[in-house]
């Protein structure tokens, strides 16, 4: 059960109370926005690159959403409900269907949820990954926007079939390779690399999504010394690479160990630095 939860013009509900109707096209057809926001010491992280990513993403759909100011509030009202509850990480969805069928306004409701200590631990203890083919070429979906590259929507289908896939070879996570054999994201999270004193990202015009967390690790780099790029590396140079990471909002930045069972290098000292610029909290 959520710990919280609030729907637009209502308010804080029962998290038991159904919220959506059957015919709502975020359940039939998965047509719809989401974002996943860090939330610590009761409030939002990054809370305005969300919620600039989430209109995108649904103008991207062409469905119109709320105003940002209302879904801000929206949030704002189950943080309120979750400071009453806890003072511990959690995980705010804020999340956006089409609405129903056969028409009316977009459904529009948060979620807040008490992140489970097994999925910090990566910042901990890193991750395993394995590469998976996306099928498709780098520049595939700057060419065919319906595959909606850089679009956070609900349907997420195939992000957890890969995560399962992952796990089946004894791995934590998957890693997207394009077709033309370059190292993308994973399913849920931004890949970064550090080369020399530079700190790496895939570039978006392979259509990743562009994540919050790399963006604001690469905005602060600078105050760890760090230059930044935005580029693209074959999945045979990261193997390489002095050392990887897969970042989020919730997970946070974890390292990677290894690649198809092969170790990666690893650098603790700009893991730290990574971990203290976005203020994720080590489990011990
Ligand atoms: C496909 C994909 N890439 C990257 C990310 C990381 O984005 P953020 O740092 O905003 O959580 C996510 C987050 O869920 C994702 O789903």
């Amino acid at each position: 059960m959520a710990m919280v939860t609030a729907v637009l013009h209502r308010g804080v509900v029962d998290s038991d109370e159904p919220i959506l109707c059957a015919d709502d096209l975020g359940v039939l057809r998965g047509d719809g926005v989401f974002e996943t926001i860090n939330v610590r010491d009761g409030r939002a992280f990054l809370l305005d690159r969300h919620l600039a990513r989430m209109v995108n993403s649904a103008r991207r759909m062409e469905f119109e959403l709320p105003p940002a100011e209302e879904l801000a509030a929206l949030a704002e009202r189950a943080l309120e409900a979750w400071r009453e509850r806890s003072a511990g990480e959690g995980a705010l969805r804020l999340v956006a269907t089409r609405g129903r069928e056969h028409g009316g306004p977009p459904t529009v409701f948060a979620t807040i949820d008490p992140v489970p200590r097994e999925r910090t631990l990566p910042r901990r203890d890193g991750l395993r990954v394995v590469t998976a083919s996306l099928g498709v070429d780098a520049d595939a979906r700057g060419r065919a926007p319906w595959l909606l590259g850089g679009v956070k929507a609900l349907s997420y289908a195939t992000q957890m079939a890969v995560g399962r896939w992952a796990k089946s070879q004894g791995a934590d996570d998957a890693l997207w390779v394009s077709a033309d054999g370059y190292a993308l994201e994973g399913p849920t999270s931004s890949l970064l690399w550090l080369e020399g004193d530079t700190l790496c990202t895939t570039d978006l015009s392979s259509g990743v999504l562009p994540g919050t967390t790399s963006a604001f690790l690469l905005d602060n780099a600078p105050k760890a010394g760090l230059r930044t790029a935005e580029r693209l590396i074959t999945a045979a140079e990261l193997k390489r690479v002095e050392a990887a990471w897969l970042s989020s909002s919730v997970r946070g930045v974890a390292f990677i160990t290894t690649i198809d069972g092969a170790a990666l290098d690893q650098r603790p000292d700009i893991t730290a630095e990574l971990h203290k610029l976005a203020g994720f909290e080590v489990p011990s």
